[in-house]
């Protein structure tokens, strides 16, 4: 049965809020999938959720170096990757993209349509997406297998 929830936030801050509360669910072995156009606040409900999770690294858009690494007390290995220009299957395998899946490991993808057929069962998907309503407005909705 897919569990699903969606509420819309009014601000970066009420995203990552949203975020913090979100972490307090998660346990290692966990993958968190960040569907959503550019824009849309995938690194901001990142931020929130490390902020949860008790990451006390600064947590940034991995975009360009595809992937950042942080820990906190819990969760020695916290995995937050930007697939965005990784197009093809040999480019995510050479990332070492089954290395990141791992019981031991959080990992949060952003552009996770990149590895969408490697992405496990149990994968929590969460979508972002503007609202017509105003440009701080994201509609965000989270669904757990
Ligand atoms: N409700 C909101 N939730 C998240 N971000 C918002 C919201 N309203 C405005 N923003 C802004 O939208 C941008 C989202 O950027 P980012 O999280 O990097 O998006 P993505 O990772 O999806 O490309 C930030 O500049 C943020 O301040
Ligand atoms: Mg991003």
């Amino acid at each position: 049965m897919v569990k699903e929830f969606a509420i819309i936030t009014k601000s970066a801050e009420e995203t990552q809020n949203f975020g913090i509360e979100f972490a307090k669910k998660l346990k290692k072995g966990d993958v968190i999938a960040l569907y959503g156009y550019l824009g849309s606040g995938k690194t901001e409900l990142a931020k929130g959720i490390c902020k949860g999770l008790g990451v006390t690294q600064t947590v940034s858009s991995p975009t360009f170096v595809i992937v950042n690494e942080y820990s906190s007390a819990k969760f020695p290995k916290i995995f937050h990757l930007d697939l965005y220009r990784l197009k093809t299957l040999d480019d995510i395998i050479n990332i070492g993209f089954y290395d990141y899946i791992n019981e031991n490991m959080l990992v949060l993808i952003e552009w996770p349509e990149h590895v969408e057929d490697l992405l496990p069962k149990n994968t929590i998907k969460i979508r972002l997406a503007y609202t017509d309503e105003n440009e701080n407005s994201r509609w965000i909705k989270l669904e757990i297998n």
